[in-house]
C-alpha cells in the first residue's frame, strides 16, 4: 500500500482517489503519525500532501523526523515537497504572495536512471499544471536535480540523486493538471514499483475474510434504507456469514412514490428470509405533527428511527439469538474527516440522523466499507450482484420528504410532493439525463399563488424543482437543463398533480444555498 500523510490540504482526498483509480491501495494518515506505526503499515511508498501552512508558520504541521527516513520512495507535493527538500538540506523561502492558478510546466532532459516521474514526457514540451503555493524552494539539496520548471518556479519538479525522493511544487491530483494522473502513475509504477492489482473482486474477498474474523458466529443486524451504502454493506455481510444477518427496513412514511414497494421487492428478493420490513409510517407522522423547525424534524425522525429499529431487532419476530453486532455503511470520507488535521468540519445540518444507536443497543460496529469511496462502493455492489438501478440511484436524505415539504409535515402534502417528484424524475429519465445529474427532486413550498385553470381562478401550491451537479454534495451547481425538459416537467406537474398551479426551477449553487431546502 501507499501511505499518504495529510498536512491539511483541501486536495488530500483527491490524491487518495487518484492512487485508488490506478488500482493501488492507499490510506490517508495524519501528518504526525507515529513512525513505528508508519513502519508497521509496510508502505511501498509515502506521499506527503500539500497544506495551507508555510513551513515557517509557528504552528505549521511537522512530521516526526523519523517518518521521513523510511527506506521507501517519497513524493512530496507542494508543502510536502518543501518538507522533503528541507530535510535533505535544501533552502526554502517564504514568498511574499501565493502563486495560484494554471502554469505551463516544462520537463527538462533527465539524465537519471530512466525510471522516473516524467517517463513518457518529452523534454521541452510544456503541459498545464495547477499551482497553489506560498513557500518557494530557493536552493536544491546537494545532489538533487530539477526535473521540470515553470516560468515562476525553477524547481517545479525535483528529485534526489538516487531518484527515490521526488517533489512537485504543483498539484498533480487536480484535474486542472492535464497530465497529473500520468505523473502520479509514474510515481507508483516506476518509482515505487508497485503493481495495479487492487481490484474490487480482491476487496470483496478480503472484506469477507475480515468480517468472518470479526463476528465469528455472532448475529448481526443492519438497517437497510434502500440506499447504496447500507445495501452493499448488507450484501457483503450476507456473503461472508450467511444466516447470521438480519436486515431491517424501516418504512418511515417519508419515502418517494412506490419506493417502499421497490425496496421490498428488490432487497427482499436479494436477502430472502433475512429481510424484515417494518411499516412505521404512522408512528413517524404522528411524532412529526405540527413540527415546523427543520432541525427539530431531523431530531424527531432520528429518535423515532432508533426506537423502531431497537424494538424490531428485539422483537420475537426475529426468532434468533440477540445480535451482538450492528452493521453500518460508514465510508472513507467520514473516516478521513474524523482523523483530519483540521478536525471534523463544521456540520451545517445534523446529517448523522441515527447517531447513538450502537451505544443505546450496546452493539459492536461492523463497518466493512470504511476504506471505500462512493464510486468504489458501487463497484463492489456490482461484484456482489446488486441491482444496477439501486447502485446508481441519486442520494436521498435520511429524513426523506420531511425536509422537502417545507414547514409542518402532513399526509396530503406528502402525496402532492410524491406525485410531482415522480413526474420530474420520469421526465429526467425519459430525456436520458438521470446519470448526468447528481441529485434531482421536487420541493413543496408552503405558499399559495394565484393561477387560472380552465375558466377558474385557482389559489394553489407551488412546487420547486431542484437538480444539481456535484462531486460529493459539499459544493454544487444547478444543472443546466435543455429547456424542453423543464417545460414538460412543469406543464405535466401543473396539469397532473392536483393542488399545484405553479412550478419554479431553483438556480442556486451551494454555497450560498444548500442542496435541500430545509
Ligand atoms: P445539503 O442540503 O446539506 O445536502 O447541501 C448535502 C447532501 O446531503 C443530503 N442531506 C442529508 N442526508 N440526512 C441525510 O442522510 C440529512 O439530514 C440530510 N440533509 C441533507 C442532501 O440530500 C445532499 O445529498
Amino acid at each position: 500500500m501507499i501511505v499518504i500523510l495529510d498536512f491539511g490540504s483541501q486536495y488530500t482526498q483527491l490524491i487518495a482517489r487518484r492512487v485508488r483509480e490506478a488500482h493501488v491501495y492507499c490510506e490517508i494518515h495524519p501528518f504526525n503519525l507515529d513512525p513505528a506505526k508508519l513502519r508497521a503499515l509496510e508502505p511501498a511508498g509515502v506521499i506527503l500532501s500539500g497544506g495551507p501552512s508555510s513551513v515557517y508558520d509557528k504552528d505549521a504541521p511537522h512530521p516526526h523526523a523519523e517518518a521521513l527516513t523510511l527506506d521507501v520512495p517519497y513524493l512530496g507535493i507542494c508543502y510536502g515537497m518543501g518538507l522533503l527538500a528541507r530535510s535533505a538540506g535544501g533552502v526554502m523561502a517564504r514568498s511574499s504572495h501565493r502563486e495560484y492558478g494554471g502554469a505551463e510546466l516544462v520537463p527538462v532532459h533527465d539524465t537519471g536512471s530512466g525510471r522516473g516521474l516524467f517517463d513518457g514526457f518529452a523534454a521541452g514540451e510544456g503541459t498545464r499544471v495547477w499551482m497553489s503555493h506560498g513557500d518557494r524552494l530557493e536552493a536544491l539539496p546537494d545532489g538533487w536535480t530539477t526535473l521540470a520548471h515553470t516560468e515562476n518556479s525553477p524547481y517545479a519538479a525535483i528529485r534526489s540523486s538516487d531518484g527515490r525522493r521526488v517533489g512537485l511544487q504543483f498539484h498533480p491530483e487536480v484535474v486542472h493538471s492535464e497530465r497529473g494522473r500520468e505523473i502520479l502513475e509514474n510515481f507508483l509504477h516506476r518509482v515505487c514499483e508497485v503493481k495495479s492489482d487492487w481490484t474490487m473482486q480482491g476487496f470483496v474477498d478480503s472484506a469477507v475474510e475480515r468480517i468472518r474474523a470479526q463476528v465469528g458466529d455472532g448475529q448481526i443486524i443492519c438497517g437497510l434504507s434502500g440506499g447504496v451504502d447500507s445495501s452493499v454493506t448488507a450484501a457483503l455481510i450476507e456473503k461472508a456469514v450467511p444466516g447470521q444477518l438480519t436486515c431491517v427496513f424501516v418504512d418511515n412514511g417519508l419515502l418517494r412514490k412506490n419506493e417502499s414497494e421497490e425496496i421490498c421487492d428488490k432487497l427482499g428478493n436479494y436477502f430472502g428470509a433475512d429481510f424484515v420490513h417494518v411499516d412505521a409510517a404512522d408512528r413517524f407522522l404522528d411524532a412529526l405533527a405540527g413540527v415546523t423547525d427543520p432541525e427539530q424534524k431531523r431530531k424527531i425522525i432520528g429518535r423515532t428511527f432508533i426506537d423502531v429499529f431497537d424494538e424490531a431487532s428485539n422483537s420475537a419476530h426475529l426468532e434468533r439469538t440477540p445480535a451482538r453486532f450492528l452493521a453500518q455503511g460508514t465510508l472513507y470520507p467520514d473516516v478521513i474527516e474524523s482523523v483530519s488535521v483540521k478536525g471534523p468540519s463544521a456540520t451545517i445540518k445534523s446529517h448523522h440522523n441515527v447517531g447513538g444507536l450502537p451505544e443505546r443497543m450496546n452493539l459492536e460496529l461492523v463497518e466493512p466499507l470504511r476504506e471505500l469511496f462512493k464510486d468504489e462502493v458501487r463497484a463492489a455492489g456490482e461484484v456482489l450482484g446488486l441491482p444496477h438501478d439501486l447502485l446508481w440511484r441519486h442520494p436521498f436524505p435520511g429524513p426523506g420528504l420531511a425536509v422537502r415539504t417545507l414547514g409542518s409535515v402532513n399526509r396530503e402534502d406528502l402525496d402532492i410532493l410524491r406525485e410531482a417528484d415522480a413526474v420530474f424524475i420520469e421526465e429526467i429519465r425519459r430525456a436520458g439525463l438521470y446519470d448526468e445529474i447528481w441529485q434531482a427532486f421536487a420541493v413543496l413550498l408552503p405558499v399559495r399563488t394565484v393561477g387560472v385553470q380552465g375558466d377558474f381562478r385557482t389559489y394553489d401550491r407551488v412546487v420547486a424543482l431542484r437538480a444539481i451537479t456535484s462531486e460529493d454534495g459539499m459544493t454544487a451547481d444547478w444543472y443546466r437543463f435543455p429547456h424542453d425538459v423543464l417545460q414538460r416537467s412543469a406543464s405535466r406537474i401543473a396539469n397532473e398533480v392536483e393542488g399545484v398551479n405553479r412550478v419554479v426551477y431553483d438556480i442556486s449553487s451551494k454555497p450560498p444555498a444548500t442542496v435541500e431546502w430545509e
